[in-house]
């Protein structure tokens, strides 16, 4: 049983992962485009969010949340690296709820308004650094 919900888990986390470096970067990319091509991108971005990144969250959750009630509470009250990791998994959320409002926002507005290139470079370093930290608390179990 735990073969299955840690595979289901970890097929969940490379969606979710692969889907948001991608989505962020492709974001970072509209800002540069000419306002012509602006259109495209963002239905790319609509289709990618909606196929990959948010059915990867919705499986890494729900099996990672899974694996958690399989183990027990016992083990989960002593699991410390876990409660920091859920922390890290919170922000990455955040950024991912984040990130699909604005890309709602771009959509609606007109191709030619200007758009902030740092902000989605800077989100896109920021998801790949809390993946490190979450897949080294996840793989050395720090503090147990
Ligand atoms: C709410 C979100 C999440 C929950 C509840 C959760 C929960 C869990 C649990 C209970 C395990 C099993 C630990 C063990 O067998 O000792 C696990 C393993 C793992 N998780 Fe998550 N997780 C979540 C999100 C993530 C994310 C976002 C990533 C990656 C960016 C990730 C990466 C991993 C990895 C690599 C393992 C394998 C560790 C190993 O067995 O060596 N998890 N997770």
């Amino acid at each position: 049983m735990r073969g299955w919900l840690l595979g289901f888990h970890l097929i969940g986390v490379i969606l979710w992962m692969g889907g948001l470096m991608t989505f962020s970067r492709i974001l970072g990319y509209h800002t540069k485009e000419a306002p012509s091509a602006r259109p495209r991108l963002s239905f790319i971005e609509g289709r990618l969010n909606a196929l990959v990144t948010i059915p990867g969250m919705v499986l890494t959750i729900a099996f990672g949340l899974w694996l958690i009630s399989f183990y027990g509470a016992h083990w989960f009250s002593v699991a410390r690296w876990m409660h920091y990791k859920l922390v890290l998994v919170s922000a990455v959320l955040f950024i991912h709820i984040f990130l699909t409002i604005k890309q709602r926002q771009i959509q609606r507005q007109s191709p030619s308004d200007k758009l902030n290139r740092a902000l989605y470079a800077a989100l896109h370093g920021t998801i790949g650094l809390l993946m490190i930290g979450i897949v080294l608390l996840a793989t050395l179990q720090p503090m147990k």
